[in-house]
């Protein structure tokens, strides 16, 4: 991935979206279960190709740059995804730097159950929440605070990254994180 371009960067991206699968629907419980596993599929995509471009970003033009990347690139990659599965894809936090990330209620709701289940000692990796209501297929999955994400979501955040964070994000509320922390979580919604 360190010598790949932007371009081919997005070219891979492309490429594991077109290996997906097709759209499913769930009466069954077996099909509900494929259904699970598609979410995880897609979120895979989206997770693996926002860390390739946060890499790039970081290497090329270093972190000042890299939220300009964030800011424009996270949310292309959402939509390119959520376009190819018809799915909405996205990722939310309670606490967010874009105030377009906020999560519903029901988001909010798992988050909550997140940190609580963090607390009782389940590991991150293994905090995700489905339910399907009477109209749409929900998902969600906690993403990890981890030592790549600090400069731009912990304590002691750089000057040239805060003036573009302030610049690009006033409301900012997704700083003062640790590794361990919950950043937020992924969240998909299929509506039936
Ligand atoms: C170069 C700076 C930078 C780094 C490093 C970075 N982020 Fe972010 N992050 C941003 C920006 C900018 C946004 C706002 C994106 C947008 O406008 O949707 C953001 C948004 C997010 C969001 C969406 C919710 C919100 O707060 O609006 C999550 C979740 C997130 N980042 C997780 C991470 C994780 C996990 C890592 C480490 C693997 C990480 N970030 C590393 C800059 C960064």
């Amino acid at each position: 991935m360190m010598s790949m371009s932007r371009s081919s960067i997005r070219y891979f991206v492309l490429l594991l979206v077109c290996l997906g699968v097709a759209t499913l629907s769930a009466d069954t419980p077996e099909e509900n279960d494929a259904r699970v596993a598609h979410a995880r599929q897609v979120l895979r995509v989206f997770a693996d190709a926002l860390v390739a471009e946060l890499k790039w970003a970081l290497e090329h033009g270093g972190p000042a740059d890299a939220v300009k990347v964030c800011h424009v690139v996270a949310p292309e990659i959402a939509k390119d995804l959520s376009d190819q599965y018809h799915w909405d894809i996205g990722r939310t936090s309670l606490r967010t730097r874009n105030p377009k990330n906020n999560p519903d209620a029901w988001e909010r709701d798992v988050l909550n159950t997140f940190e609580n289940r963090k607390r009782e000692g389940e590991s991150i990796a293994g905090l995700e929440y489905y339910e399907e209501t009477k109209d749409s297929f929900r998902y969600m999955k906690a993403i990890p605070t981890k030592g790549l994400c600090l400069t731009c979501h912990g304590n002691n955040i750089p000057p040239e990254v805060q003036a573009k964070l302030d610049k690009y994000y006033p409301e900012d509320k997704a700083t003062g994180f640790q590794v361990g922390d919950i950043r937020g979580a992924f969240t998909l919604i299929q509506r039936q």
